[in-house]
């Protein structure tokens, strides 16, 4: 625990890191050439890293692209060994810091923890062209190398954020920085997150820009200091926060961190939520376990996302991961007010899990079992039905409450799952059990204890429209307040009285 406190805490660690070989490590002379041809076959790209930070630091490119020839997927080319790709391990070099925080992150894993779930909705539904063209732009691919060292196209290019290295290594640095300027301003930037980040699943971009921070971001982008050599929230700049800011940059004594998933407490993309630990191994990976289970304790084994095992070094509480996010909060918000819209957030997930996820869950997992639905997924209506309750609007309704849209907190999202729950899910669930809807379904509805309103008489119609009908009113009588100008507080009170 103490452990983890001071990952995510160190003191001072909040100024940029810089990186530690010397000199005599890069400007490799024979990279001279690359650049001096490049310039002819590729012009553009040499561009960029002139005018990179690289360039001004004298790395060129054989500094990144050398490979060794044992490398499998290095090749020679004008009379040097290289490789196409150069993975996080290889920008880890020079960049430990950030290297190391990516390694464990969420993002490193995006594409290793899907594998085994890409065939039902890639391969089966659709084919495999949507699981390059689709799945691998976000995710990453697992890259294959065919045998003269070039790489197979079924598995590259993509820059996912999980990719799978053919050096072992997972993700990719320019999934954020494009290439070849690798710029921290462009980084700090929304839009270097909403290619993966927007659509139904992870409205991010959606929600961030109908948020009054979006709204303020938009108005002062040139107030946001976004070239600064350190970008700390609350000194370097105050008119509104970005993505970075809250899941990556440094605010106060918070350090900014390349592991995205530090600050969240909860898994909001489950069909049910759960507040989450973060369990940090002693050999650097990391692994996410619902708090409703017991945490492990520190000194013990336990199985990884690959099914090794690793001594667990600290385990960092939902709580805690919370407090975090908070504090980038108060370098602009008072602690009530942080404190208050996190519970805000806090009802509408309970809401969501409790009301729908959790019922809808259930009522699957039965007729399943019975053998009412088929084990093959996406063969049935329903099952589109299920898929987009949790994994759309309801995706966005918790998203929309978490980054401050109302709009797709309700219209878009809880309204929405309301909707299908009611009109889409339940009939359709019900046809499907047929005569065993009494005994599958109903006591899930009834064991939730919030469908009763079902039961309950209307409070007021907005179907026909706003406005309830109102009776006819009878003609007001004329009373002596109204028809003389009698002493001013009676008058007043009468007006009040009718409102
Ligand atoms: C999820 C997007 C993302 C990915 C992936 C990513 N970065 Fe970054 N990187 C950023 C952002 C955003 C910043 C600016 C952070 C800030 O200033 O608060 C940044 C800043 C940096 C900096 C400047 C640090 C400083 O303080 O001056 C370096 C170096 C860096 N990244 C290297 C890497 C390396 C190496 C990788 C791959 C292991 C990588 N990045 C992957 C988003 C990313
Ligand atoms: C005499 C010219 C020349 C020199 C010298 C040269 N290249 Fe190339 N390089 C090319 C051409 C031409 C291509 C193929 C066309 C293309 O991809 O643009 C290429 C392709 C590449 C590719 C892409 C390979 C792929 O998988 O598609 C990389 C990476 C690369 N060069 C890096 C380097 C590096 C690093 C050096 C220095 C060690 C270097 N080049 C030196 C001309 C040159
Ligand atoms: C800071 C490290 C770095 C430097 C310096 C660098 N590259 Fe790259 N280069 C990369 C990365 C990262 C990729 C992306 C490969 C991938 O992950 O798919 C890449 C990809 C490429 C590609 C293939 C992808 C494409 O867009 O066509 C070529 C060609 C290439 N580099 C050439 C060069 C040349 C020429 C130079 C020198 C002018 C250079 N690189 C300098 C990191 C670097
Ligand atoms: C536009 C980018 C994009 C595409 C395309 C995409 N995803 Fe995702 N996917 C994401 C993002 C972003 C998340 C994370 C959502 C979050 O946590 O808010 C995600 C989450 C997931 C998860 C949940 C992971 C977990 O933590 O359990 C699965 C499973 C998944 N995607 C599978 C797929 C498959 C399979 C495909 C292709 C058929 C696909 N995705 C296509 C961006 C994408
Ligand atoms: C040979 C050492 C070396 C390698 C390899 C290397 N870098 Fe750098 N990088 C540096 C140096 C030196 C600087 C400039 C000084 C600094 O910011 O610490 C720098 C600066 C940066 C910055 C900050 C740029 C800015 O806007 O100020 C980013 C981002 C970055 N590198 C990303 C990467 C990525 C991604 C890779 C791999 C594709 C990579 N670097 C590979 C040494 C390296
Ligand atoms: C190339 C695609 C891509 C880019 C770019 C990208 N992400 Fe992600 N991100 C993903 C995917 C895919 C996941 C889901 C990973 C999983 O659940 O396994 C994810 C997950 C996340 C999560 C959820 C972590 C958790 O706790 O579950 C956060 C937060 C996040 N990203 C923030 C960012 C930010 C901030 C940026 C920009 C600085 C960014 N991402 C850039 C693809 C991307
Ligand atoms: C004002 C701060 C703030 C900004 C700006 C912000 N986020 Fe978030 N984000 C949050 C909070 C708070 C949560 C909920 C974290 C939790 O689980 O407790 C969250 C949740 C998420 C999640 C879901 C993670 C999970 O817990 O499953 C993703 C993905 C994400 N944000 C990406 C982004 C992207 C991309 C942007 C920019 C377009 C962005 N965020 C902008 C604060 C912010
Ligand atoms: C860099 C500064 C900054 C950071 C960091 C920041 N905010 Fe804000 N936030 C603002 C500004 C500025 C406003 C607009 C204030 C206004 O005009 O009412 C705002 C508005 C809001 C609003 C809307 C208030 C309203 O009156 O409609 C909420 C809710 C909010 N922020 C929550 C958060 C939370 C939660 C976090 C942390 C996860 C956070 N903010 C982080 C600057 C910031």
């Amino acid at each position: 625990m103490v452990a983890g406190v001071c990952v995510l805490l160190a003191a001072g660690a909040a100024q940029a890191a810089k990186v530690e070989l010397s000199a005599e490590h890069w400007g490799n002379p024979a990279g001279e050439r690359c650049v001096s041809c490049h310039e002819k076959s590729s012009a553009g790209l040499v561009r960029q890293w002139h005018e990179s930070a690289h360039r001004e630091a004298g790395i060129n490119c054989l500094d990144c692209h050398q490979a060794e020839a044992a490398d499998v997927d290095a090749m020679e080319h004008e009379g040097e060994i290289i490789a196409t790709i150069v993975s996080p391990k290889d920008c880890g070099r020079c960049h430990t810091k950030e290297y190391e925080e990516q390694a464990g992150s969420v993002h490193a894993e995006a594409y290793a923890k899907i594998e085994t779930r890409i065939p039902a909705l890639a391969h089966q539904m659709t084919g495999g062209a949507m699981q390059v063209a689709g799945c691998d732009q976000c995710h990453g691919s697992r890259v294959k190398v065919l045998g003269d060292g070039t790489l197979d196209p079924a598995t590259w290019p993509n820059s996912g954020i999980g990719r799978v290295n053919p050096d072992g290594s997972k993700g990719s640095c320019s999934s954020c920085h494009g290439r070849h300027a690798f710029s921290k301003a462009q980084a700090r930037e929304p839009s270097a997150c909403v290619r993966c980040h927007s659509g139904p699943d992870s409205p991010d971009k959606e929600v961030f820009e109908a948020s009054k921070h979006g709204m303020l971001y938009a108005a002062q982008r040139d107030q946001m200091n976004l070239d600064g050599d350190t970008w700390i929230a609350g000194q370097d700049y105050t008119a509104a926060p970005t993505c970075t800011t809250c899941h990556m940059g440094a605010a106060g004594k918070i350090p900014a961190t390349h592991d995205v998933g530090l600050r969240n407490a909860w898994n909001l993309n489950q069909p049910v939520s759960h507040q989450q630990y973060l369990v940090l191994f002693e050999d650097g990976s990391k692994l996410e376990r619902p708090a409703n289970e017991a945490p492990p304790r520190r000194g013990s084994e336990l199985e990884k996302t690959d099914g090794s095992l690793a001594k667990v070094r600290a385990v960092i509480a939902p709580e805690r991961r919370r407090g975090v996010m908070s504090l980038v909060c108060l370098e602009c918000h008072g602690k009530a007010f942080t404190e208050s819209f996190m519970t805000q957030f806090d009802n509408v997930v309970e809401l969501y899990n409790s009301k729908f996820g959790e019922p809808a869950q259930a009522i699957m997992r039965a007729l399943y079992e019975h053998g009412l639905l088929s084990p093959l997924p996406f063969d049935e209506p329903l099952e589109f039905t299920y898929w987009e309750l949790w994994h759309d609007e309801g995706a966005r309704a918790r998203h929309g409450a978490s980054m401050m849209s109302a709009n797709h907190a309700w219209w878009e999202g809880m309204y929405l799952v309301g909707r299908n729950f009611y009109s889409r899910f339940l009939p359709q669930a019900r046809a499907v059990a047929g005569e065993q809807a009494a005994e599958l379904i109903d006591p899930i509805l009834a064991a939730s204890g919030q469908h009763a309103w079902l039961n309950e008489t209307a409070q007021g119609n907005p179907i026909l429209g706003w406005m309830p009908p109102q009776p006819e009113a009878p003609e007001p009588e004329p009373t002596a307040a109204t028809s003389a100008d009698e002493g001013e507080g009676e008058g007043e009170d009468e007006e009040g009285g009718d409102q």
